[in-house]
């Protein structure tokens, strides 16, 4: 019955509160003469309470209309709503006294007593209904769909916390919290909506035994990597799931919602401090600026297009041949920045007449070139291709930002660059070495080059591996129990290719971002079992042996290369010695028509004189029963 009437009642709520306004004014109305008489008032004013009472309820529902409240929505009602109520009762009174005490007046006279008692009731009465519509609706939408809810430990009494018990209590999200932790003492034993704040994370196992918890959930988006790994020891040990709430940055981009709630992942525990998103030296170097981004739909190139965006570019001209990667990141940023004007370009890097195109009608200040192939074990069956995309793609783009006389040109490198083992490592080398070279040939663009290891959770990196193979309950594969590799945040790294292009010394130069420790690959697979619930147990972990072209730890810089420490912490700049091989340049026509061509005897010659010993074959995998292990790439 209740659950047939609900319907039909909400659809006609506003009907419905004008109703109810008006039978609350007719109440607080006979109350206050009830009041003001003792309960028992004369018969004529009575009579007055009739002749006025309708007049009374027209002012009333005008006035609660003038201030928008037979639209507002109870559930929702706050302070803001209890001002507009207040102002617009105090209004209705004084219309009500100016009406029937001057323009009007009756015999007997309305007294001033009544009207001041049927304010103070009429906004209580309003106020009050309110209220029960509200703890009616929440019980209603928490009990009425009959599901057992969850009980829930929230971790962390701030500002995220606050929102989202706020959120369980309004809306039917299956939890039903039952306590919160935080480590200030000074939080112990006040509620937040009506919820203790119990005690300290170091007492979690406790905790959750005593309040019969079977979920928690860490709210606590400010926390840097070593606190959360803390708190995720002790939610382990109380051996219950638990749920984070994520960075500090997404809670910035919108609402604490409970639906932002997810695992805790590894990246969240290997991470370094947040970093700051918004500097005022890129904001001073972007504003206004035209920047082009290659390879925009890619883990680098997306991030560096939402950088840049925050810092008011006057045109992002992002290009990409993946044409659905790029309609998302598209989307994304129209959202974000309706403001700024955004191109999307799906062109190929190494087509000359494409690119020729989008530099002639775009004409970029800035070019942040992060289109490549980055997968080593698969360009080593592919050469030929990481030939054509990673040395000549570059060349493209760098010439005709050179062309225009675009400001700036920075390439995205890779630590596979450093004395490559593999295809992929020396087709970055050669794009580093023309970058560096076109400085000569264009000294009016500031070209460069930004080389860094692995980033946590790049398209194709060793954690979404990892997790997929989790996911389908097979062993997580690691080349060697020895491999190590930098780790760093795409945020971090991104941020730290912008900032670095802003070095003096950046022109005509190859800088490296300082990794930190490296981090052995078999370290992060126990950890990930373990976040995961899963046993580390030896059959877990398969160790694959070094696949071609694959090293056992990264470097960032050669033997020969010195690096130097610039004004920005974590930046070194290489100063490399002039390499003997002479101008690359002027091979480039060769090798592009080689690769049009099919005869490959220069390449071939150049990459053996370049890199020594390296196995090179140009021939590709055709015909070969190419064996690719699904591993990390970059
Ligand atoms: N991911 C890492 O851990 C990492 C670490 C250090 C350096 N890097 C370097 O950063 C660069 C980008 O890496 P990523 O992780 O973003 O790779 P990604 O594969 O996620 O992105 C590369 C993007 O480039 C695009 N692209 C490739 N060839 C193109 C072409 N011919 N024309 C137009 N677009 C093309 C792809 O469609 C893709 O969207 C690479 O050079 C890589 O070596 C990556």
């Amino acid at each position: 019955m209740t659950r047939s009437l609900l319907p039909a009642l909400f659809a006609r709520r506003r009907h419905l509160a004008i109703l109810l306004y008006g039978i609350v004014a007719v109440v607080a109305y006979f109350c206050a003469y009830l009041i003001r008489f003792d309960f028992q008032p004369p018969r004529s004013y009575l009579g007055l309470f009739a002749w006025t009472i309708w007049p009374l309820v027209a002012i009333r529902l005008a006035t609660f209309r003038i201030f928008r409240l037979t639209r507002e929505r109870w559930r929702y009602a706050g302070a803001q709503d209890v001002v507009r109520l207040l102002s617009a009762t105090l209004c209705g009174s004084l219309i009500f006294l100016v009406l029937f005490r001057f323009i009007l007046p009756l015999n007997p006279v309305v007294p001033v007593s009544v009207v001041a008692a049927e304010l103070v009731l009429m906004s209580w009465f309003t106020a009050g209904m309110w209220l029960t519509y509200r703890l009616f609706y929440e019980r209603i939408r928490h009990n009425g769909d009959g599901q057992k809810r969850k009980r829930v430990l929230l971790i962390g009494a701030g500002e995220a916390g606050n929102l989202l018990l706020r959120e369980m209590a309004r809306f039917p999200t299956g939890y039903q919290p039952v306590g919160v932790v935080d480590d200030d003492s000074w939080m112990w034993g006040a509620t937040l909506h009506g919820i203790e704040v119990i005690g300290a994370t170091r007492d979690l196992p406790a905790i959750a035994a005593s309040t019969k918890a079977e979920e928690i959930i860490i709210a606590v988006p400010s926390a840097t990597p070593d606190d959360l790994r803390r708190i995720v020891q002790k939610c382990e040990a109380t051996g219950l799931p638990f749920k984070v709430l994520p960075g500090i940055r997404e809670v910035l981009a919108g609402d604490v919602r409970l639906q932002q709630l997810r695992e805790v992942r590894i990246e969240d525990l290997l991470g370094r401090e947040p970093i700051e998103l918004e500097l005022p030296e890129l904001a001073a170097d972007l504003h206004g600026e035209t920047v082009l981004i290659t390879g925009a739909a890619g883990s680098i190139g997306s991030e560096l297009a939402r950088q840049v965006a925050l810092n008011a570019p006057a045109t992002l001209v992002l290009l990409d041949q993946a044409e659905t990667e790029l309609f998302y990141l598209e989307l994304e940023l129209r959202r974000r920045h309706p403001k700024l004007q955004i191109i999307p370009v799906v062109a190929d890097i190494v087509d000359v007449a494409a690119m020729q195109a989008v530099f002639d009608t775009w004409g970029p200040d800035q070019v942040f070139h992060a289109a490549a192939y980055k997968h080593v074990p698969m360009m080593e069956l592919n050469a030929r291709e990481a030939i054509s995309n990673n040395v000549i793609g570059t060349w493209c783009v760098a010439e005709q930002a050179g062309r225009i006389g675009a400001s700036k040109f920075v390439l995205v490198s890779t630590d596979k660059a450093v004395r490559p083992a593999n295809v992929m490592g020396a087709t970055k080398r050669v794009a580093e070495l023309l970058v560096l070279e076109m400085q000569s040939r264009f000294p009016k663009t500031r070209f460069g080059a930004v080389r860094f290891g692995n980033v946590l959770g790049s398209n194709g990196s060793v954690i979404p591996v990892f997790r997929r193979q989790l996911a389908a309950g097979e062993p997580l594969t690691v080349t060697d129990p020895e491999t190590t590799r930098y780790f760093m945040t795409i945020p971090e790294a991104v941020q730290l290719i912008l900032k670095a292009s802003l070095l003096p010394d950046f022109a005509g130069h190859i800088v490296m971002l300082d990794m930190g420790e490296p981090v052995k690959i078999v370290d992060l697979a126990e950890n990930l079992l373990r976040l995961s619930g899963v046993p580390v147990t030896a059959d877990r972990i398969v160790f694959t042996g070094l696949r071609p072209g694959e090293k056992l730890h990264e470097e960032l810089a050669a033997p020969d290369e010195e690096t130097m420490q610039t004004e920005i912490e974590k930046i070194r700049i290489i100063r490399s010695r002039p390499h003997e091989f002479g101008a690359l340049l002027r091979r480039i026509e060769v090798w592009r028509h080689e690769l049009d061509s099919g005869h490959l005897a220069t390449i071939e010659q150049d990459f053996g004189e370049l890199f020594p010993g390296l196995p090179l074959n140009l021939h590709g995998s055709h015909g070969r029963a190419a064996q690719l292990e699904v591993i990390a790439g970059d």
